[in-house]
Formats: C-alpha cells, sequence, structure tokens
C-alpha cells in the first residue's frame, strides 16, 4: 500500500490498484499550500463525518474524478444533492465489499454536523480490508472501549489515529487506543493543522516508544509504503 499525507486527517491510500482518499480538507490548510489539490487522485472517497474540516474539498474533487463516495447514509445523500451522484451509503456495523477490499464502519465518539449546521449523520471510523493487509482509519473519535471490538475482530497492519487532543483523542489516549485495537503501528493524524491541536513531537513519538508502538507524524506531501 501507498500512502500520501495531504494534512491534517487527509490521507490517499493506493491499494489493489485503486486510489483511496479520507478526509479531503486541503484547500483551507495553509500547512497544505503546496499541495495540488487537482492532481489529487481518487477512486474513491471516504467520508468520516461532516465537519467542515473533513470534507472542506469533497465536492470538487468528487466532479474531477467521478469517485464514489463511501459514507454514511446522510453524507453520501448530501452529496448526492451535490452533484456527486455515485455513493454507498453506509452505517454502523456495515460492511461492504469493494472491488480493493472491503470497509467496515466502526463507532467513533464525535459529532457530525455540516458546516451550514444541517445534520450529518453519526460520525465514523473504518475498517479497510485489502489483500495486502487490513488498516483502521479512526476519524475523530474519543478512546471508546468499542475499539477493543476492532482489534478482536481484525489483524490491522497499521492505523490512522488522531492524536491532537481537544476535539479528539489526544496522544496519551490514542496511546491505549493502539493497545485496544491491538496494533503497534500507528500514523498521527488531526494534529498541528490548528492552534487548539498542536502537539509535541518528539515527546509524543517517545510516549509511544515507551508503550512498544511506533508513532509516525507523516509530513505533508510525504509517500510512505505499508
Ligand atoms: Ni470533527
Ligand atoms: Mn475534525
Amino acid at each position: 500500500m501507498n500512502i500520501t499525507y495531504y494534512g491534517h486527517s487527509c490521507f490517499g491510500v493506493e491499494v489493489s490498484g485503486k486510489h483511496l482518499l479520507f478526509d479531503p480538507f486541503i484547500s483551507p490548510n495553509e500547512k497544505a499550500a503546496h499541495i495540488d489539490v487537482d492532481a489529487i487522485p481518487a477512486d474513491y472517497i471516504l467520508v468520516s463525518h461532516a465537519h467542515g474540516d473533513h470534507i472542506a474539498d469533497l465536492v470538487s474533487i468528487g466532479k474531477r474524478t467521478g469517485a464514489t463516495i463511501i459514507s454514511n447514509y446522510e453524507i453520501v445523500t448530501w452529496c448526492q444533492g451535490q452533484g456527486l451522484d455515485k455513493g454507498q451509503p453506509m452505517n454502523h456495523g456495515g460492511q461492504w465489499t469493494f472491488d480493493f477490499g472491503s470497509v467496515k464502519v466502526v463507532n467513533a465518539i464525535h459529532s457530525s454536523s455540516f458546516p451550514d449546521g444541517s445534520y450529518g449523520g453519526n460520525p465514523a471510523g473504518f475498517v479497510v480490508t485489502t489483500p495486502e493487509g487490513a488498516f483502521y482509519y479512526s476519524g475523530d473519535t474519543a478512546l471508546t472501549y468499542d475499539m477493543k471490538l476492532i482489534g478482536d475482530q481484525h489483524r490491522l497492519k497499521f492505523a490512522f489515529l488522531c492524536i491532537g487532543d481537544n476535539f479528539t483523542m489526544g496522544v496519551k489516549d490514542a496511546i491505549r487506543a493502539a493497545k485496544f485495537i491491538d496494533c503497534d503501528d500507528i500514523i498521527g493524524m488531526h494534529y498541528d493543522t490548528f492552534g487548539y491541536i498542536e502537539i509535541d513531537h518528539g515527546r509524543s513519538k517517545a510516549a509511544f516508544a515507551a508503550a512498544d508502538k511506533s508513532l509516525t507524524l507523516m509530513r505533508i506531501g510525504d509517500q510512505i509504503q505499508k
């Protein structure tokens, strides 16, 4: 799997020859000013919830690429109203098999209104299972015991966990989340974008290492392989 970081909680994952894009928020992010939004590939766009810092570039990228939107029923329906007619409406506990692998929608403790205040369904995370391995994308969430179910049911190769605190889990809770999901290889997200969620990189990595976990903090625009 090729993983590209576009800032905040936005990642591209290339797997089984398909491009998955998560929570596109690039153009309003000053830290991602060097990213060419019009060059980001997407066959599927997975959207964890409706907050602006997760959907800012959803409609423009969706229209340009013709990607299939994978999200909750409310967000997929809203996308159809915006002219994005390819969607897979899902909800918590549901799993669906696509040509790259399967997606299971799992719980997230957060909120999910659109920027105009309209209802965005319930916030979610995703477990993506592919021939190249399985991974978990937490979305925005608090630490929750429900994560133990993910560890019980899936053998994760790596996980994207929010670590910025204030709006989501911070580092301490994310380390416990990594234990709950039984995964040692964590890629951080939802940190440094705003003043509320700035983290100390060295201390955060050291805290994960002290718990025998690895925290990767990708530079925006960088690509790694898993
Ligand atoms: Ni949010
Ligand atoms: Mn957020």
